[in-house]
């Protein structure tokens, strides 16, 4: 409750601003208050700030613009090009001197009229109703102090409020950006950096200019989920209800100053056809795993650090059957599927600074199998215990999905049978599919390596690569013959292989139809998958209607 005080008064004295602009020279500046309060406006107010005018100074081009909004309020973000490269610049409505004084006194006010328990700001149900709490006390304070406000101002300078008591002030636009998937403080007075999916590493024009300020939305952070950080244990590693992880050091055992590291949670994860249209697999290998997630086979998805099997395992379990229960386990949430399957997402969690309520990737994998799943799906395999209740339940007919660090086929199974993993190889059997990620760091690219089967020679597991990735051509081409998937597939269903090949060409058909009408988003592939396993005729019929407006989400 204490620290809470503190540091709502910390934000009663915000730093001045810097640089008086001139209202008339930016129509960005919000000043409301100048029809009450005209005479201090005039005195406040500094002579017209110019910018030096450098002859050689390198020009910018605006790449890319668009708007923002977190708590109601709107802020620009605008991608800017010089001969350096790319900077992410936020246009944030400056507030005026003496808008800024009367924002002040309301948050004096909110503070004296609001009092919060400890309990209230580490639950995020209770944490909710605060903010409508200090929304409608907020709304009311700025309109007896401000008559006549407009409500797209009030809206502003409420989000604003909001933002530097409860929040993350300027960050918060910055978690909004659904273009940026890491957001990064290195330290006080440095420029805050972004990971952009476009352009990458950026950096922007934001600065915390205050060490203070870093710790105290480190804080923050580990009060939403219930954890602390402090001088005693400097580490803090929290998932919030979002799915965004945070990861804050604080000074000294960051040498340069506390930092925060914000990874989100992609909210418009690559789906199947966004995979095809990047060139990370194609048709042929999109519609092989389709086959094989629809007859229930095991999968394991390989590749090294970042080269995307967690993005293409997730891209390809939108083929489940919508009616099959599906259990994932992860250490993060990084799985989104689509609403129509019926999917239980658990995450598990590590020990408090007590050594108490640890719930392990074993636990969940133990306790998964007592909820009957169908599927199964395991962030990361990595330990052996892991590995063998993964191999039990393939065993006794679930389906697996799983990703393993390994760069190629045969790694795969070499990862498997050696320590730490210690797989039985006679056990590998139960692996249908080996897909396998590359990442070409240097071009940026990431691709379908290799899609293997498993082949037993007595007791040794062999991968046999049946479509490979060819890196000049950049095209993955058929490598060899399936021994055991098709066969296997044909048990299975009893299908002949000319009905396996007509099901592949349907596949094709319905990926290509998708990729021509740009229909791609996890809530539109949700849906296809959905008619598909519910009435196929029907959804032939959308197709040679060429009827869009029955799937498209626009
Ligand atoms: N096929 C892809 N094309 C482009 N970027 C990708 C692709 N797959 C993943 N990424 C990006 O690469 C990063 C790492 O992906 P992830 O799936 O987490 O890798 P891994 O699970 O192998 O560590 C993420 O930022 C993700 O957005
Ligand atoms: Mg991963």
């Amino acid at each position: 409750m204490e620290r809470i005080k503190s540091r709502l008064h910390h934000l009663h004295n915000p730093a001045s601003h810097p640089h008086n602009h001139n209202p008339r020279h930016h129509p960005h500046h919000i000043n409301l208050a100048h029809h009450k309060i005209h005479h201090i406006h005039h005195e406040i107010q500094k002579p017209v700030h110019h910018q030096p005018h450098h002859q050689n100074k390198p020009s910018k081009e605006l790449i890319e613009s668009y708007h923002l909004e977190a708590d109601g309020a709107k802020v620009e973000a605008k991608m800017m090009k010089d001969s350096l490269g790319v900077k992410y610049e936020l246009h944030i409505p400056e507030i005026s001197p003496p808008t800024r004084a009367l924002m002040n006194e309301i948050r004096n006010e909110l503070v004296s009229l609001t009092s919060i328990s400890m309990k209230e700001l580490t639950d995020p149900e209770s944490f909710e109703t605060i903010k409508s709490r200090f929304i409608a006390d907020a709304i009311k304070l700025i309109r007896a102090k401000l008559p006549g406000i407009e409500p797209n101002v009030e809206k502003f300078l409420i989000g604003q409020l909001i933002q530097e008591m409860l929040g993350l002030g300027k960050i918060e636009f910055l978690i909004k950006d659904p273009a940026l998937e890491e957001i990064v403080i290195p330290s006080s007075g440095e420029p805050i950096r972004v990971y952009s999916k476009k352009y990458g590493w950026l950096e922007t024009n934001i600065r915390i200019e205050k060490e203070e300020d870093i710790v105290n939305y480190s804080n923050i952070i580990a009060r939403r989920v219930g954890k602390q950080i402090t001088v005693l244990n400097p580490l803090l590693d929290a998932h919030l209800i979002t799915g965004d992880r945070i990861n804050a050091v604080l000074y000294p055992i960051n040498t340069k100053g506390s930092t925060i590291t914000i990874r989100k949670f992609a909210r418009d994860p690559f789906t199947i056809v966004d995979m095809i249209t990047n060139k990370t697999c194609d048709l042929n290998t999109a519609a092989l795993i389709w086959l094989a997630v629809e007859y229930e086979m095991n999968i394991l998805f390989s590749g090294g650090t970042g080269s995307g099997k967690t993005s293409f395992l997730n891209a390809c379990m939108p083929f489940i059957p919508p009616n099959h229960r599906i259990i994932s386990i992860e250490d993060t949430r990084e799985l989104m599927l689509p609403e129509f399957l019926y999917w239980t997402p658990l995450v598990t969690r590590t020990p408090n600074s007590e050594g108490k309520g640890e719930v392990s990737m074993l636990d969940l994998l133990v306790n998964s199998l007592r909820m009957r799943p169908d599927r199964i799906i395991l962030g990361e395999m990595r330990r052996e215990a892991e590995a063998r209740v993964l191999f039990e339940a393939m065993h006794t007919g679930h389906s697996v999905y799983a990703t393993v660090h390994a760069d190629t086929a045969p790694e795969t199974i070499a990862r498997l049978v050696n320590p730490p993993l210690n797989v039985p190889a006679n056990l590998l059997k139960a692996i249908n599919l080996n897909v396998v990620m590359f990442r070409d760091r240097k071009k940026g690219i990431r691709r379908v390596l290799q899609v293997a089967e498993v082949q037993m020679e007595k007791e040794n597991a062999k991968a046999n690569i049946i479509y490979r990735w060819l890196p000049d051509a950049d095209k993955i081409v058929k490598h060899g013959e399936s021994t055991r998937f098709f066969e296997e597939i044909g048990r299975n269903t009893g299908m002949q292989m000319t009905e396996i090949d007509e099901e592949l060409e349907n596949k094709k058909k319905i990926l290509s139809w998708l990729i021509k009408n740009n229909i791609r988003s996890v809530k539109e592939i949700g849906k296809v998958m959905n008619i598909y396993y519910k009435n196929k005729t029907y959804l032939s019929e959308i197709i040679n209607k060429n009827d869009v407006n029955a799937i498209a989400e626009r």
